[in-house]
């Protein structure tokens, strides 16, 4: 593929196989969601077959990883049957100077922060789009609501100064629906100056069941950038 054709797609492929050539053999290994993750999937699959990696183990955070990893013949567990996690893969939609996130680009948020919370290692996969000085400036907080208190968090979220959205399906009538049968709310903020206070007050309001803000929890950054035409992987 030219890198002029498509090179967010391709930072998307060196990035994730990057972060993949991380794992090491008999591994307990999260699997993020997203379109980043689902190259390092892939890959895990391919150094699984050929025989270069043995004996991991993934625990998905989504029903999307989750298919893909069977798909990709890497084997599954769940948290029932292991005590911890080796390392964790996954992507970001905004990412600043700490290593502070806001994910949930894919409505898969919560179980992501169960599982990446729990990695001895969690690796943040990115191209460099995704890298801001401030969280919140160019994407919206997602906020996972149980249906019965969606109007009394939505004015919640108002009185604390958010802009809410009610996240619509793509070729489905209605809301988007989370894995576990819940709504999304995307949140805007003018101005995110305390990630760890406001991921506290959100989860604070009665009816919140996660929000998308991932504090002190990444180790690594590794970002996809094109330089002089050709994909680079840089480490944060
Ligand atoms: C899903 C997520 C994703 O990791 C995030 O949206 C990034 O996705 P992509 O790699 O497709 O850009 O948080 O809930």
């Amino acid at each position: 593929m030219s890198v002029a054709a498509d090179p967010v797609k391709l930072m998307k492929q060196e990035v994730g196989k990057a972060a993949a050539e991380m794992v090491k053999s008999g591994s307990i290994v999260g699997l993020g969601t997203g379109s980043t993750t689902a190259y390092t999937i892939q890959y895990l699959g391919e150094r699984l077959k050929s025989g270069e990696l043995k004996d991991i183990v993934g625990v998905p955070t989504s029903f999307q990883s989750e298919v893909l990893a069977k798909q990709y013949g890497v084997p599954l567990t769940t948290l029932d049957a292991i005590d911890h996690i080796d390392i964790a893969i996954d992507g970001a939609d905004e990412v600043d100077a700490h290593k502070n996130l806001i994910k949930g680009g894919g409505a898969a948020h919560t179980r992501e922060k169960v599982v990446d919370y729990l990695a001895a290692q969690f690796i943040v996969v990115v191209d460099s789009s995704k890298l801001v000085d401030r969280l919140g400036s160019s994407f919206a907080v997602p906020v996972e609501v149980i249906p019965m208190a969606l109007t009394p968090v939505t004015n919640a979220i108002k009185e604390l100064g958010g802009i809410p959205e009610l996240r619509m399906g793509v070729k489905k009538a209605g809301p988007v629906i989370t894995d576990q049968g819940n709504m999304v709310i995307d949140v805007r903020f003018d101005n995110i100056s305390d990630p760890v206070n406001l991921e506290k007050t959100l989860n604070n309001i009665p009816g919140v069941l996660e929000n998308g803000i991932f504090v002190n929890c990444a180790d690594v950054v590794l970002i996809g950038e094109v330089i002089d035409g050709k994909p680079v992987v840089r480490r944060m």
